[in-house]
C-alpha cells in the first residue's frame, strides 16, 4: 500500500468487529510509528497496550464506582472561534445525521458519547501518555507518532479511532496503567476491526479547501 492510499483510506472508525488483534501485530505497528520524527529525537510517547484479557479488566475496572474527576486538560479552547467552531459542530452533526439521531435527542447523543468509554467496542487500544516536563512541541511529536500509527495501522487492516474523550478519564486510566506520576494522559486509540456494516463507520469528514488553510507567496 502506497503512503498516499493509506492517508486517503484512513478514517475514524466508531464501530469495531469483536475479532482480537494480534498482540505481535501491536508491537509491530508500535515499532514502526517510533520511526516519527521528534524534536531533537526526544521521542516523548509513553504507550500502554490494552489488549485480550487486559482489555476485559479494564472495561471491569471503568466499572468501579469513582469521585468525578477533572479533565487531563482542556480539549478544545474555551470560546473556540471560527472557522473551527462550525467545523467541529459539522462533524458531530454529520455523525449524528448518518445513526438518525435527531438534534433533540439528547438521551440518544448522550448514550452516543459514551460509546468512546467502551473504545467503540474494539477489542485492543494504545493509551498514549507524555511526561509532564513536556511542552507543545513535544505534545505535537505525539501527534506524528499517532499519525503514522494509525496509517500503520490501515495498511494492516486494522481500522483506528483517536479519543481524546479519555482525557476525562485520565486518572481512572492511570491506576490502571499504574503510570508514573510524571506521566499524564494525552489520549487513547481504539484499534480493532472495522465493523462495514455499521452505518456511523460511513462517515467520511469534510476537509478545509486548500486557500482556507494555505498562503502561497509571490
Ligand atoms: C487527537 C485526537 C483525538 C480525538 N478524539 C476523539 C474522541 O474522543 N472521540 C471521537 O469519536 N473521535 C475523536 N477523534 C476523531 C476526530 O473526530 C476525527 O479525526 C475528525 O473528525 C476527522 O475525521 P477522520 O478521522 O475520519 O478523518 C480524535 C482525533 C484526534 C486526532
Amino acid at each position: 500500500m502506497h503512503v498516499s492510499d493509506a492517508i486517503a483510506a484512513r478514517k475514524s472508525i466508531r464501530a469495531f468487529l469483536d475479532t482480537p488483534v494480534s498482540t505481535p501485530l501491536l508491537e509491530q505497528l508500535l515499532l514502526g510509528a517510533a520511526r516519527a520524527p521528534s524534536g531533537g529525537n526526544v521521542q516523548p510517547w509513553r504507550i500502554y497496550v490494552i489488549n485480550g484479557p487486559a482489555m476485559v479488566r479494564f472495561h471491569e475496572h471503568l466499572n468501579e464506582p469513582t469521585a468525578n474527576e477533572s479533565p487531563a486538560y482542556e480539549i478544545y479552547p474555551q470560546g473556540l472561534t471560527e472557522p473551527y467552531r462550525s467545523s467541529r459542530f459539522k462533524v458531530g452533526e454529520d455523525m449524528y445525521q448518518l445513526l438518525g439521531i435527531s438534534r433533540d435527542d439528547r438521551p440518544a447523543r448522550i448514550l452516543r458519547l459514551m460509546e468512546n468509554y467502551r473504545f467503540f467496542g474494539a477489542p485492543a487500544a494504545i493509551f498514549c501518555f507524555i511526561d509532564k516536563q513536556m511542552g507543545p512541541p513535544q505534545w505535537s511529536d505525539l501527534g506524528m507518532f499517532l499519525q503514522s500509527f494509525m496509517l500503520l495501522a490501515t495498511e494492516a487492516g486494522l481500522g483506528t479511532c483517536a479519543q481524546e474523550a479519555w482525557a476525562t478519564k485520565a486518572e481512572t486510566v492511570a491506576r490502571f496503567v499504574q503510570s508514573p506520576a510524571e506521566e499524564m494522559l494525552f489520549c487513547g486509540v481504539a484499534i480493532g476491526y472495522t465493523d462495514e456494516q455499521a452505518a456511523v463507520n460511513s462517515l467520511v469528514s469534510d476537509r478545509e479547501p486548500l486557500a482556507n488553510f494555505t498562503t502561497f507567496l509571490d
